[in-house]
């Protein structure tokens, strides 16, 4: 049994059971998740590129001249692709991701578009330390790049494991450039993960259809519905799987069953506040340099640097 499906067995084994947003991410997933990102209600990504677009001279002089940039995640975003053109003769840029495939033709594509650039992907679980590679010009800094607010997949104590072995990667003298969602007024957030055009939820149940293609599952998708609730004292977004009826499902040959209107927890979306943040990044060994927000004051991007 593959270490994928075992893990999903596992999931499915709690007492509230549980599938990693990992299991988002098939081809339909991404391109749903594409869709997302263009919805008028998902202020994330129109936000933080925002942000980018705006303050990218600071962010460059932060950065300083022969840094390593070190993404965690693939790298195909137009956010990476801003930086890599205002950064000045980067040493390496290095993404890193679990998807070898994506991770390849991500770097092949920012090595057409980028022929200056030494391009040095990294096949990694990047949530465990991992070794970076030796690029031909010596970096004078690390900085690590994270954004998209994917720290907010993390529940608290793993978010910290996050943030620290990012602050083992960064090195010393190394920096962390960081996208954070906000805190902000429940409506907002509600809308942006309830769509009224129904893509977060056909997003979310793509999960059980990847399942049952990829690892030969028989959910009814039909039997399924999307929620996503935003506890406001917990800063979080739940988003769940509701089943609609009593009914079993097989995953791996093994028999599940779940009573009406119980939940699979498919993924948390963590907002924070400035203070939170700062918190959490000290505790890891950064202190926040410089925050930057959108006009709004929705979303932030963070340029913490290694103690
Ligand atoms: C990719 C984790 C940042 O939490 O907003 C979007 C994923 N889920 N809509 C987020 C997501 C539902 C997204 N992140």
């Amino acid at each position: 049994m593959s270490t994928q499906l075992r893990e999903i067995i596992e999931g499915l084994s709690q007492e509230q059971k549980t599938i990693s947003p990992k299991f988002f991410y098939d081809e339909r997933g991404s391109r749903l998740f594409d869709k997302i990102t263009e919805l008028p209600e998902y202020y994330l990504t129109d936000a933080e590129l925002e942000i980018m677009q705006n303050n990218i001279d600071e962010m460059a002089a932060l950065i300083g001249k022969t840094a390593s940039l070190i993404e965690f995640g693939s790298g195909s975003s137009l956010k990476t692709r801003i930086l890599l053109e205002n950064l000045a003769d980067l040493a390496a840029y290095v993404p890193v991701d679990i998807s070898e495939e994506h991770l390849f033709s991500s770097a092949r594509q920012i090595r057409a578009e980028f022929p200056g650039i030494d391009v040095r992907p990294v096949v990694a679980d990047f949530t465990r330390p991992f070794a970076l590679p030796s690029p031909t010009i010596m970096p004078i800094k690390n900085v690590v790049y994270f954004p998209g607010s994917t720290i907010g997949n993390f529940k608290h104590e793993t978010a910290m494991d996050l943030l620290r072995v990012m602050h083992d990667e960064a090195g010393d003298g190394g920096a962390l450039l960081i996208g954070v969602d906000l805190q902000k007024d429940p409506d907002i957030i509600d809308s942006a993960y309830n769509d009224s055009a129904g893509v977060t939820a056909e997003f979310n149940l793509n999960m059980l259809r990847h399942l049952n293609k990829s690892y030969d599952a028989n959910f009814d998708l039909d039997a399924f519905e999307h929620s996503a609730t935003y506890d406001e004292d917990e800063g979080r977004v739940v988003i769940e799987l509701v089943s609609q009826a009593d009914q079993t499902f097989e995953i791996g040959n093994k028999e599940f069953a779940m009573t009406d209107g119980e939940t699979i927890l498919t993924e948390y979306s963590h907002k924070y506040t400035l203070e939170g943040f700062a918190q959490m990044a000290s505790e890891a060994g950064f202190r926040v340099e410089k925050v930057w927000t959108d006009a709004s004051g929705l979303f932030s991007v963070q340029y913490c640097i290694r103690n």
